[in-house]
């Protein structure tokens, strides 16, 4: 990962419903950001369209659709995934290791160009130890099940995982450092923290390891969204 400029680091999250407001993000913030997320929302509502127009502006898509099926599905997804050329995708660690197999596969038969990185999701950070233990009837504290996952995943040749700030040096330190991860929950200091809870600032996240970190409404919300943007690219730069 060494040799990425700062700014490259930056994945900017189009939590919007509407092409039209999905270009407009990308039209303020092109000139700095490299890789836009495409999420179940904006993919749900606007399609592969979604894709289609960071891709003519010669932007990169983090498509974040989180895939958890049976392999055959999921290497079917994948497989779609590849044909739309998107540069990074996922899908849920809990999938299993036959499942996440298969979606490297599928990602690995490329046409022509670069294969995309297929990262896994562990436990989402909405879920705390009383919900693994309860509902999901996991009896791993949460702590222990991302890296029991990031593990997994790894064995099952994904590129990486999504992980949040407070995960990353527990899963470099178990997992090693050939390993992407892929840090949400970024909040600049002078932003607001919306429904965040534990939020790490750009450079924190950086510095703890992340590869790429997700930002979206402290850039995409922001009334200037370019200066917004030129702002975090200069924090992480100094
Ligand atoms: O606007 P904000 O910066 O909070 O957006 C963060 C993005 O990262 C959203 O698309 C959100 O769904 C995603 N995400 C997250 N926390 C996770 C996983 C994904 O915030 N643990």
């Amino acid at each position: 990962m060494h040799g990425i400029r700062p700014e490259e680091r930056v994945i900017i999250a189009l939590d919007v419903g509407t092409l039209d407001d999905a270009e407009k993000v990308v039209e303020a913030t092109g000139e700095r950001a490299a890789v836009y997320k495409i999420g179940s929302e904006l993919f749900t509502r606007c399609g592969p369209a979604a894709v289609e127009l960071v891709k003519t502006r010669g932007k990169e898509v983090f498509l974040d659709l989180k895939f958890h099926d049976i392999p055959n599905t999921v290497s079917r997804a994948v497989t779609a995934a590849v044909a739309l050329g998107v540069k990074m995708l996922n899908v849920h660690a809990f999938g299993g290791a036959e499942m996440m197999r298969a979606a490297v596969e599928a990602a690995r038969i490329t046409g022509s160009g670069e294969s995309p990185k297929v990262l896994a999701v562990t436990v989402l950070t909405s879920i705390d130890e009383v919900i693994l233990a309860e509902d999901i009837g996991c009896r791993r504290e949460v702590e222990r099940q991302v890296v029991h996952l990031a593990n997994l995943a790894a064995r099952s040749g994904l590129d990486g995982v999504v992980a949040s700030a407070k995960e990353i040096e527990v899963i470099r330190r178990n997992v090693g450092s050939d390993f992407l991860i892929v840090t949400p929950g970024i909040r600049p200091r002078w932003a607001a923290k919306g429904d965040q809870k534990r939020v790490t600032t750009p450079a924190e996240a950086l510095r703890a390891g992340a590869d790429y970190i997700v930002i979206g409404r402290p850039v995409t919300a922001n009334d200037d969204p370019k200066e917004a943007l030129e702002r975090i690219i200069e924090e992480i730069s100094g």
